[in-house]
């Protein structure tokens, strides 16, 4: 028997709902057989950053906004954050296109706006148009323009360059190279139906943002994976509220959910599974590879929210840029709701930037000054990022470095 929608989606947290007890009455956490060992390198090595800014960030499905963002026809949002200038936009019939921002004219950088709506896009340099389909529908004294071949000449040769664009669950993937393949079913695998759960497809956008980071964007991309460090580095902004002791962790090929346990869950475990509450169960990591957290959190019990802290690589492997934006699923309901998401956007914006990216940059900066072969390690509870790095190393083909046991620099004090 198939399970309705509605059933799927309480299945799923109730599942969840007994996992999180379950650690919680025996102390237990979903852990990794070994803590695993990485070489400093995979952080810090320019050939390796290149070869993942082109195979993950160019030859990968990436996330570049909520199906809702370009919600309408002539929607349209600009994706700078590969590098490849993209435009994003929802023609008349409904589809989501991507084109290279970029006017066939001579080059010209087209869309301008980073968001808005729009039939035509015309460009400022000499008025070229294209139709939100790619085609170029005008250009000013195109008789002039033209040889013998006349207007036809342009239109038919001229429209925008493709890439590749997909939705799936509410979501808007883009390729940026164009005349790739790109395979999303593929490449969402059984995440897909973890994603159709989140019903991405209702929420509204709330407020965005950009967090920079001087550090490799994988040491950013870390903390996102594991609460152990809640307890320490976010001692009075996360501690009083989430454990940093209980994992649960469920792995879909690259992909990932981390579940963070709410201290409120802990009286769960004395009542019976229909009080639990188990609508605030789906909470914590979303993780979409290569680059993209999805974090489902509450302002309070019932009013959820979703974040995505989508992580670009800048040239050199010590830049990154995180591009946050919140929504609000289901809607926005009134003034108050807007204004309360929009106060979550501040507060996890003011720990990431006070806390998380402060240790990303100065561990990122002493990285780069170890011995070679130094390490770090990912521990047991850590289980989510030794899968994530096996996973992107294998993605670009470049195994992880072998390391030896234990740190050049311990060897030698110990020696
Ligand atoms: S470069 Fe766009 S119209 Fe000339
Ligand atoms: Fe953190």
């Amino acid at each position: 028997m198939t399970l309705s929608f509605a059933e799927r989606l309480h299945e799923t947290r109730l599942g969840l709902g007994r996992r999180i007890v379950e650690h919680i009455r025996s102390g237990t956490s979903d852990l990794a057989p070994a803590a695993m060992r990485n070489d400093v390198s995979v952080y810090t090595d320019p050939v390796r950053h290149a070869a993942e800014r082109q195979t993950l960030f160019r030859e990968t499905p990436v996330v570049a906004c909520f199906s809702n963002d370009v919600r309408e026809p002539g929607q349209f949002r600009t994706f700078d954050e590969t590098g490849v200038p993209i435009v994003v936009v929802r023609g008349r019939d409904g589809e989501v296109r991507a084109f290279l921002n970029v006017c066939q004219h001579r080059g010209a950088r087209l869309v301008r706006e980073a968001e808005g709506k729009a039939n035509l896009f015309t460009c400022w340099f000499h008025g070229w148009s294209y139709a939100n389909d790619g085609h170029l529908v005008a250009a000013p004294e195109a008789d002039r323009f033209c040889d013998a071949d006349g207007v036809s000449a342009i239109g038919s040769s001229d429209h925008l360059i493709s890439v590749p664009v997909a939705e799936r669950h509410g979501l808007v993937f883009v390729q940026a190279t164009p005349g790739s393949t790109m395979d999303i079913d593929a490449h969402l695998g059984s995440f897909g139906a973890q994603l159709e759960l989140l019903e991405l497809d209702k929420a509204e956008k709330v407020k965005d943002g950009v967090l920079p980071v001087d550090s490799n964007w994988k040491f950013a991309l870390d903390t996102y994976g594991e609460g152990y460090h809640f307890a320490a580095l976010h001692k009075q902004t996360l501690a009083p509220y989430f454990r940093s002791d209980i994992t649960v962790y469920d792995p879909f090929g690259p992909h990932h959910r981390v579940l963070f346990v709410a201290r409120e869950m802990e009286t769960w475990a004395n009542r019976a599974e229909e009080d639990w509450g188990v609508d605030d169960a789906l909470g914590g990591i979303h993780y979409i590879f290569p680059n993209t957290i999805l974090f489902a959190g509450a302002v309070s019990p019932g009013k959820r929210y979703y974040t995505t802290f989508r992580h670009f690589p800048g040239e050199t492997p010590g830049e990154t840029v995180t591009y946050k934006t919140i929504y609000a699923p289901g809607g926005v309901k009134s003034d108050a709701h807007r204004k309360e998401v929009e106060d979550a956007w501040d507060a996890t914006a003011h720990v990431v930037r006070t806390e998380d990216y402060v240790v990303s940059a100065e561990g990122y900066r002493n990285l780069q000054h170890l011995p070679p072969g130094s390490t770090v390690i990912y521990g047991r509870q850590e289980i989510s990022l030794q899968n994530v790095h096996k996973s992107l190393a294998e993605a670009i083909g470049m195994p992880l470095p072998p390391v030896t046991a234990t740190n050049p620099q311990m060897r030698e004090a110990a020696e």
